[in-house]
C-alpha cells in the first residue's frame, strides 16, 4: 500500500493515513456559531487522516470576514462539540485552525467600530476583507488603518489564544492550528518587511520571533505540545507581505525554535495556487533538516506528487485543500484511483449547500449515472 494511505502516529495522535485536508475558509456561518450543515460538512469528510477546520477566530477583534466562525462563546463551543462528535464517529480525527487576522479587517467588524490592531499602525495595502460596507450591506470592503499593539495588548491577544485552545479542548479537538500564515496577525510581527517595530517585539529575529513563541508556548503550557500545531507560508505575498533581508534564515530558525517545542506538526501552506508565490523548493529540503518533528506540506498537490514527497521523507503529510471540498472521500478515490470530482470556485464562499455538502461520494455519484442512464 501507498506510504501516503498508511497509518501515521502524529506524536501520540493515530492518523489512519498521512492526507491531511486544509484549512479552507467556507463563510456559511451565520452568526460565527457551527451549525448542522457545518457538521455534515466535516462528517462527509472524516476519512481524511486528519482536518483542519476553517480559520476560526479567537475573539471578535480577531475577525476579518463575515460568517467565519469562532472560537470564543459558549454557543459556538457546544456547535463545534456537535462537528468533532460526527467526525469521530467516523473515525477521523480534527484539529481546528485558530485565526487571528490582525490589521486584514474593518472596522465593521470590531466591537464599538474600534481598529483593528497589528503590530504597526501601517494598513496592508491594495486588501480587502469582507465586513459591511457604508450602507451596512455585508462585502468586500478595504481595510481599516489599525493601531499597533502595546506590550499589554500583546499579553492579552496571547491570552485569548490560550482560552482559544482551551475551548478548542472543551469543545472536543483533537487539537489545534495555530495559523501563522497568509499575512495575518503572527506573519505580520514575523516580517521584517511589516513588522518596523523599536521596541522587543521587532527589529531582532529574536524580537519578531518573540510573541508567536510566547504564544505557542503558553497554547503548549495550556493544552500540552502535542495538541499544537502551527502553519506557516514562508515566502508568503498574500495580505501585503513581502521579501526581506533574512528571509530563509528567519523561517529555518522558527524551525529549530519549533522542533524545541515538540509540537504536533508544522504545517508549511505553499501560496502557489493562492497568489503565485511557490515555496523554493530548495528551500523545502532546508526547512525539512532543520524542523524534526512532523511536517506537513500543502499546496497545489496531486496525488502523485503527494507521494513523491511523502516517499521521500520531505514531508510526513501531505495536505489538500480544494480537492476535498469536491471530493469528500478523496482518501478512498486515491486509494481506489477513482477520478476525481473538479472543484467549482463560484461555490467556495458563502451561498448554501450547493458546493459545499451537496458533492456526493464516488460509489454514489456511479450508481446515480446507471440509475439514470
Ligand atoms: C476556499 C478556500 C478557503 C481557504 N481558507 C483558508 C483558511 O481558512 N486558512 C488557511 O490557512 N488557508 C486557507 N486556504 C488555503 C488552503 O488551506 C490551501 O493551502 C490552498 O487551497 C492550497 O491547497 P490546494 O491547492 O490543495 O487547494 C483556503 C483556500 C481555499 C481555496
Amino acid at each position: 500500500m501507498s506510504k501516503l494511505l498508511q497509518s501515521y502516529d502524529m506524536n501520540g495522535t493515530l492518523l489512519a493515513n498521512r492526507v491531511l485536508m486544509a484549512p479552507m475558509t467556507r463563510s456559511r456561518t451565520q452568526d460565527t456559531v457551527p451549525d448542522a450543515k457545518t457538521a455534515l460538512y466535516y462528517r462527509q469528510r472524516a476519512g481524511a487522516g486528519l482536518i483542519v477546520t476553517e480559520g476560526s477566530q479567537i475573539s471578535i477583534e480577531g475577525t476579518g470576514y463575515l460568517f467565519t466562525p469562532g472560537i470564543h462563546t459558549p454557543e459556538q463551543i457546544k456547535g463545534w462539540q456537535a462537528v468533532t462528535k460526527g467526525v469521530h464517529e467516523e473515525g477521523g480525527k480534527i484539529f481546528i485552525q485558530i485565526w487571528h487576522v490582525g490589521r486584514i479587517s474593518h472596522v465593521s467588524l470590531q466591537e464599538n467600530g474600534a481598529a483593528p490592531i497589528s503590530s504597526v499602525d501601517e494598513p496592508a495595502h491594495g486588501c480587502t476583507c469582507f465586513g459591511y460596507d457604508e450602507s451596512g450591506q455585508p462585502g468586500p470592503v478595504p481595510l481599516s488603518t489599525p493601531r499597533a499593539l502595546t506590550k499589554d495588548g500583546i499579553a492579552r491577544v496571547t491570552t485569548d489564544f490560550v482560552t482559544a485552545a482551551k475551548n478548542s479542548m472543551e469543545a472536543g479537538f483533537d487539537g489545534i492550528e495555530i495559523h501563522g500564515a497568509n499575512g495575518y496577525l503572527f506573519e505580520q510581527f514575523i516580517n521584517a518587511g511589516c513588522n518596523n517595530r523599536t521596541d522587543e517585539y521587532g527589529g531582532s529575529l529574536e524580537n519578531r520571533l518573540r510573541f508567536t513563541l510566547d504564544a505557542v508556548d503558553a497554547m503548549a503550557d495550556a493544552i500540552g505540545s502535542s495538541k499544537v500545531g502551527i502553519r506557516l507560508a514562508p515566502y508568503g505575498r498574500l495580505h501585503d507581505m513581502h521579501s526581506f533581508d533574512d528571509e530563509e534564515n528567519t523561517w529555518l530558525t522558527l524551525a529549530g525554535k519549533l522542533t524545541e517545542r515538540d509540537l504536533a506538526y508544522v504545517h508549511l501552506s505553499d501560496q502557489e495556487s493562492l497568489c503565485n508565490a511557490a515555496i523554493p523548493k530548495d528551500f523545502i529540503r532546508k526547512f525539512r533538516n532543520a524542523y524534526k518533528g512532523t511536517l506537513v506540506i500543502a499546496g497545489s498537490l496531486t496525488q502523485e506528487t503527494a507521494e513523491e514527497l511523502v516517499n521521500s521523507g520531505v514531508a510526513d503529510l501531505a495536505g489538500f485543500g480544494r480537492p476535498f471540498i469536491s471530493n469528500p472521500d478523496l482518501v478512498e478515490r486515491f486509494r481506489n484511483n477513482w477520478p476525481l470530482t473538479p472543484f467549482d470556485p463560484a461555490t467556495f464562499y458563502g451561498g448554501g449547500d450547493e458546493g459545499y455538502i451537496d458533492y456526493p461520494v464516488y460509489r454514489e455519484s456511479v450508481d446515480d449515472e446507471v440509475r439514470a442512464g
